[in-house]
């Protein structure tokens, strides 16, 4: 009997469906013992969101500032498990707030120390060094990262930013303005995720992860592209001295998080089709001199 834990936080319920889709093949498997985990905050984020409460969050959440969080159910936290699936979101570039609250907590270190873990990201599309610092939160507690899974809303960067803006400001998932694709991870993604399952069921019963990884990147369970890093990247260098002015300055918090938010605008609709551009003109010379190895870093482990 082999004892998984399903560890989760949503606030539109996107993050859940994806952790039950993965489940299910070991829902339906006898020798499996199946626990979920929903992280509760002590004070809960809002959703929908509104513009002020949303770009407030940046500071703590790129900086990785934990929270309060309600402590898991004892069974949770005394049982011993075999796998630990953690489903997360990105927030600001970095694992959302209730993630790495949870992750710093001593409540995680109790029940990760020494599992094999495999994380899970359900993001718009920037994920890749979120999960550089998910990596690095598991290694503080102690515990082996085995595989990922990075599930992402495919439409074009841009689009999707209109999508997400709708979704997560009106709490619906609906076709913007009507005339926009869905927002986040397909449904046929989020159902398809369960062939995930069944290759992480597969390796937990033989007892050997060695060749999980790359199984789960050859059935599309991380969305790696070029772009995207070499955003994220320059994200994480601006958002850095961003969220140090921010922090350094309470006083005037409110003013500097409204600068803060004309410059994402600003950086996503008229630096990023530049910066695109011109990587795209380079793509042939920095394919050899950083996508190949960076396509290796974030379908690896
Ligand atoms: C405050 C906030 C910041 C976000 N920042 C990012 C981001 O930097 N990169 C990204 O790909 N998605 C970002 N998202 C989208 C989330 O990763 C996630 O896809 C979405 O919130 C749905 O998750 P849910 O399951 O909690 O509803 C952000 C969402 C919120 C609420």
């Amino acid at each position: 009997m082999k004892h998984v834990l399903f560890v989760y936080f949503s606030q539109s319920g996107q993050l859940e469906e994806i952790a039950h889709s993965i489940a299910a093949p070991f829902l339906n498997d006898s020798d499996i013992v199946v626990d979920f985990y929903e992280i509760k905050m002590v004070h809960a984020f809002p959703f929908p969101w509104d513009s002020k409460s949303f770009f407030n969050t940046f500071p703590e959440s790129f900086r990785q500032i934990p929270e309060e969080i309600h402590p898991p159910a004892p069974k949770i936290l005394g049982s011993n498990y075999d796998l630990i699936l953690l489903h997360y979101q990105v927030w600001f570039l970095s694992p959302s707030i209730p993630i790495n609250s949870f992750l710093k907590s001593n409540y995680a270190k109790q029940i990760f120390a020494k599992k094999p873990v495999v994380s899970v990201s359900g993001s718009r599309n920037m994920w890749a060094l979120a999960q550089d610092k998910v990596k690095k939160l598991l290694i503080d507690l102690d515990s082996e990262l085995v595989g990922n899974i990075a599930l992402t809303d495919r439409n074009h960067n841009l689009i999707s930013v209109v999508t997400i803006v709708d979704w997560l400001f009106s709490g619906v998932k609906r076709h913007a303005y009507g005339i926009f694709p869905l927002p986040g991870v397909s449904s046929n993604e989020i159902q398809g995720a369960s062939m995930f399952g069944k290759t992480i069921l597969g390796c937990l019963k033989q007892g050997s992860y060695q060749w999980m990884q790359r199984a789960l990147v050859k059935q599309g369970a991380v969305d790696y592209r070029f772009f995207l890093v070499s955003m994220d990247q320059k994200g994480n260098k601006m958002f850095k001295v961003w969220s140090r002015i921010i922090l350094e300055n309470p006083k005037n918090r409110r003013r500097l998080i409204r600068f803060f938010k004309y410059y994402v605008v600003f950086a996503i609709y008229g630096i990023s089709p530049i910066v695109y551009l011109i990587e795209l003109i380079f793509f042939p010379i920095l394919y050899f001199l950083k996508y190949k190895k960076e396509r290796k870093h974030f379908q690896g482990l």
